[in-house]
């Protein structure tokens, strides 16, 4: 290589260094930029969701079913579902009132803590077992093996079977509204609808429980 082309090379170094330093100093810290989620302040604006959100199993009562589990969730999907808490798009009333007191900032930075290791979107996984018939459908947006194409469709894999079935009974009788979801679920059958539960369930790897431990283990 000759000098000529060296030069060039190190100035360019030098410049994005340069850059690179300021930007990831923003990133952490308190001021985080719009868009992003700042995992260190939502860790402290998450302390009372734990007490649902970080209990294995634990269970939501009148009605009877599992509390979602959310680490490994996408943070862009777990960001649009406390906006459709907040909004009236979803019911449930601590969840209102949680997602009322926050700005959109605090949702980005509360979702990006919670999600934890996030299990990154992709196509093409082999699912665990045979798919339903009813899935075929499904599959476009939530993969066959329930890990989302993208980051705006929730991943399902591992998610607790009864809080599976609950979702999609409550976008059938329209308590949940979300006219994507509307449309697939309108032709579901009960069979369908328990075996579809079963199924995204017992795909791998797993949403899970929301940990502080696991959080700070995988970072
Ligand atoms: C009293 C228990 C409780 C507390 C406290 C609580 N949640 Fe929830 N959360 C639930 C239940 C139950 C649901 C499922 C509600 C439904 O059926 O839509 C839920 C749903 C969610 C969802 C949607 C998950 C999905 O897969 O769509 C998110 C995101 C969420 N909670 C975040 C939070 C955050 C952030 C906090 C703290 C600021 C919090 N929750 C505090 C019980 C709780
Ligand atoms: C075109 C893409 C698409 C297809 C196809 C699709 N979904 Fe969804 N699904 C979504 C989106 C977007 C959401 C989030 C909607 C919201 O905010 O409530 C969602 C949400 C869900 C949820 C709620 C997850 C949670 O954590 O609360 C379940 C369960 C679900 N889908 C199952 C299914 C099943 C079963 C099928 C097939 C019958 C299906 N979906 C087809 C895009 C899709």
């Amino acid at each position: 290589m000759s000098f000529r082309f060296t030069v060039p090379a190190l100035i360019a170094a030098v410049v994005v260094a340069c850059i690179a330093v300021p930007a990831l100093t923003q990133e952490s810290g308190s001021e985080a930029v719009a868009g992003a989620g700042d995992a260190i302040r939502g860790r402290d604006l998450s302390y009372t969701c734990y007490g649902c959100h970080g209990i294995a199993n634990y269970k939501n009562v009148y009605p009877t079913y599992s509390v979602p589990k959310l680490e490994g969730q996408h943070p862009e999907y777990l960001f649009a579902a406390l906006q459709g808490y907040r909004d009236g798009e979803r019911g449930h009333a601590t969840m209102h009132a949680q997602a009322s007191s926050m700005s959109d900032q605090d949702m980005r930075d509360i979702a990006a803590f919670l999600a934890g290791k996030v299990i990154e979107p992709r196509t093409g996984g082999a699912g665990v077992g045979t798919a339903p018939g009813a899935a075929a459908t499904c599959v476009a947006c939530h993969g066959t093996d329930g890990i989302s194409v993208m980051e705006i469709y929730p991943t399902l894999a591992g998610q607790h079977e009864d809080y599976l079935a609950r979702a999609l009974h409550e976008y059938k009788s329209g308590a949940r509204k979300n006219a994507i979801m509307a449309g697939f679920v309108a032709q579901l059958s009960e069979q369908d609808i328990a075996e579809l539960a079963d199924y995204y369930a017992r795909q791998r790897p797993s949403l899970s429980t929301a940990k502080h431990a696991n959080w700070f283990k995988a970072h």
